[in-house]
């Protein structure tokens, strides 16, 4: 498994048609949208209006990065909205289970995340019954941040324990990930990669999006011959 899920928080709002786009020419799989609200992170970006809008212009799926207070209050409101994947953070829930629980019988894949600074064994109860583990490579709230290297580390502990379970569970890794450090993110184990802006900040988004991809199914490839 190895997906593209480039984050379109770096792109140009006044052109979103033309963002997706670019996006889907150069083959990305899923479409990640980072809703933040101001409290949990110092930032505020869009809710389900604009993943409504999303919807309606692209067929690839939309894997909603929650980053705010209190979701359970608006999981209804992105299933409306057209969302496929929902991912809440470990550190804005408070009935972990339950948040899972609901997003999944909205048929739709939960997903949990992990800030930096949390570590793996706080979600380790859910591992069982998660779609996704998110992990954060930079502390959530803005695009164009330093990758922090600790982060290879808890991908590495959370594919030995996928291993050792036999759990379903898909990595994904997001923040401060381009051409540069990719092949290390894989390498450790993430099996879903976020990319903003090194997508949209590169002087040929389209062509970017494209290597990135490439490494990920060369990697792939690699992994099957193995
Ligand atoms: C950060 C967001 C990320 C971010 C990724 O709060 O969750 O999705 O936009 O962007 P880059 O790749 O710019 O770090
Ligand atoms: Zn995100």
């Amino acid at each position: 498994m190895g997906l593209l899920s480039p984050s379109i928080l770096s792109s140009d709002f006044s052109d979103l048609k033309e963002q997706i786009r670019i996006l889907e020419v150069g083959g990305a799989d899923w479409i990640h949208c980072d809703v933040m609200d101001g409290l949990f992170v110092p930032n505020l970006t869009f809710g389900p209006i604009v993943i409504g809008g999303l919807n309606k212009i692209t067929n690839l799926p939309l894997d909603v990065h929650l980053m705010i207070v209190n979701p359970d209050k608006y999981l209804n409101d992105y299933y409306n909205a057209g969302a496929d994947i929902l991912t809440v953070h470990q550190e804005a829930v408070i009935h972990l289970h339950r948040t899972i629980s609901s997003i999944q019988e909205l048929g739709l894949k939960a997903g949990v995340s992990i800030n930096p600074a949390t570590p793996v064994k706080m979600i380790e109860s859910v591992l069982e019954n998660v779609d996704l583990v998110l992990v954060m490579s930079v502390n959530p709230g803005f695009g164009g941040q330093k990758f922090i290297p600790y982060s290879l580390k808890k991908i590495e502990q959370l594919k030995e324990i996928k291993i050792k379970h036999n759990y379903d569970f898909l990595i994904e890794v997001d923040g401060g990930i381009g051409l540069d450090n990719i092949e290390d993110v894989l390498n450790a184990g993430a099996e879903i990669i976020v990319a903003g802006a090194s997508i949209f900040k590169s002087t040929n988004p389209i062509q970017t999006t494209q290597e990135l991809k490439s490494i990920i199914i060369n990697r792939q490839k690699e992994t099957k011959l193995k």
